[in-house]
């Protein structure tokens, strides 16, 4: 039992601590320091699986009834946004982010182009650069119709 200190209470600051526990409570210390700063970086970069991540898989992204010849829409493909399009050449998939900047693009039906409101660009149902900046064509995702449900494949890019 130890002794009442100053204030006439007893307790364990009034013990010693030895040179073995101080180097046990610095290592603790050290060591919860060392996570604490470690797991997010190494979360950054390595982040962990989200649903809806598997590349490829294919999404149901809307009915051929909501997605008449001549129209387009932007839709989220694992997180992706992905613009569908139903031409006449049957219903395509592209990435909806425009290859310049990023900009999400978007169908401009009366022109039968997509098109990019940051910098005026177009792009062909087929992806390809009409006018603009953009260097390169946007990406194609696999489509597949299964009665009236369109099913885009996930991109990877
Ligand atoms: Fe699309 Fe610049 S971001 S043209």
């Amino acid at each position: 039992m130890s002794e009442p200190n100053e204030s006439g209470q007893a307790g364990m600051l009034d013990q010693p601590v030895s040179r073995r526990g101080l180097f046990v409570l610095l290592g603790f210390a050290g060591l919860a320091t060392a996570a604490g700063v470690l797991t997010p970086i190494i979360a950054y970069i390595w982040p962990p699986k989200q649903e809806g991540d598997q590349a490829g898989e294919p999404v149901a992204v809307a009915s051929t009834l909501d997605l008449p010849p001549g129209k387009g829409q932007v839709y989220s493909v694992n997180n992706r946004p992905v613009i569908v399009i139903n031409t006449p050449e049957g219903i395509k998939a592209l990435s909806a982010v425009c290859t310049h900047l990023g900009c999400i693009v978007y169908w401009d039906e009366q022109r039968g182009a997509i098109a990019c409101p940051c910098h005026a660009a177009f792009f062909s149902t087929n992806g390809d650069v009409i006018s603009g900046p953009p260097p390169d064509p946007l990406p194609v995702y696999p489509v597949q119709v299964v009665g009236d449900q369109i099913y885009v494949e996930g991109g990877s890019s």
